[in-house]
């Protein structure tokens, strides 16, 4: 008897060998540098050869295998479709990290329709670690199922954040992190945010929370962590987004949702 497979189940596997094969480019790129690099929404938010690279890989095999399906990239792809699947892409997520040469960087891919993440996979060249998930089917790393911590007390949880490209938006982001990095045992500044939330979904870190994301950086990275068995959701009480999003192992989720709470009380209570 042969086993079912699932859409879902195809979609992560395809998501899974054009990450791998786009880390697989840009990890043998960066051996002699980051190449040519321009700046997007501010001076310090860069893009590079490889992005658009790794962009063009992922989409010209998307435009191949599954030509009805819509797909947004980062770096500038908007195909409509007609099959009720769309892709979102994050060519490389942690492109400051790439650039520097420092290890944190991944291909981001995930799979959606009308009602929310079908599958995703993480590849994170420098450590070859492919982290994958597909609705109701579970999340793992490199085959083997994954899990999130235990940890129960906030004090105890390493809790990762990143900050915004935005000068503002990160005094803001800093403002809440000094009441924050009181209560826990401490902060991770990865500088990738679906590495993050990887970590979140194999127990490496306790807690992830970050605000103004885009779409892409999220949805791959969201779908591992709520598979792997975290709670997701944005700082309110409401499901996660793009502008706000945290994940917690289920112990922490409550609790840490409070403490950005009443650190945002407390900014607000404080001399402009
Ligand atoms: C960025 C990274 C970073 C996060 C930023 C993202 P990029 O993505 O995920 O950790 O703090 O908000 O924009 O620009 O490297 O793809
Ligand atoms: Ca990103
Ligand atoms: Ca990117």
């Amino acid at each position: 008897m042969t086993t079912p497979v699932t859409l879902q189940s195809q979609l992560r596997i395809l998501a899974s060998d054009l990450a791998q094969r786009a880390g697989a480019l840009i990890i043998e790129g960066r051996r002699t540098g980051a190449g040519t690099v321009d700046t997007k929404s501010t001076t310090t938010d860069l893009v590079t050869e490889y992005d658009r690279a790794s962009e063009r890989l992922i989409v010209n095999a998307l435009r191949t295998t599954r030509p009805d399906d819509a797909i947004v990239g980062e770096e500038g792809t908007a195909d409509e479709g007609t099959s009720g699947v769309h892709w979102l892409i994050d060519p490389i997520d942690g492109t400051t990290n790439f650039f520097y040469g420092l290890p944190g960087y991944a291909v981001s891919i995930a799979a959606a329709d009308a009602d929310g993440t079908l599958a995703g996979a993480v590849y994170i060249p420098a450590t070859n670690e492919l982290f994958s998930a597909a609705r109701g089917e579970g999340a793992s790393l490199n085959g083997h199922p994954i899990h999130p911590s235990t940890t129960t007390d906030l004090a105890q949880s390493l809790v990762a954040t990143g900050f915004s490209y935005q000068a503002e938006r990160r005094l803001q982001q800093i403002r809440r992190l000094r009441h924050v990095i009181a209560e826990v045992r401490d902060i991770r500044r990865i500088g990738a945010a679906a590495p993050d939330l990887c970590y979140v979904a194999a127990g490496r870190v306790d807690v992830y929370f970050e605000e103004w994301l885009g779409p892409w950086d999220l949805a791959a990275g969201e779908i591992i962590a709520r598979e792997a068995g975290c709670i997701t959701g944005d700082f309110s009480g409401g499901p996660v987004r793009p502008g706000e999003v945290l994940a917690a192992n289920p112990n922490l989720f409550e609790p840490m949702r409070a403490l950005i709470r009443s650190a945002d009380e407390a900014v607000a209570a404080e001399p402009a």
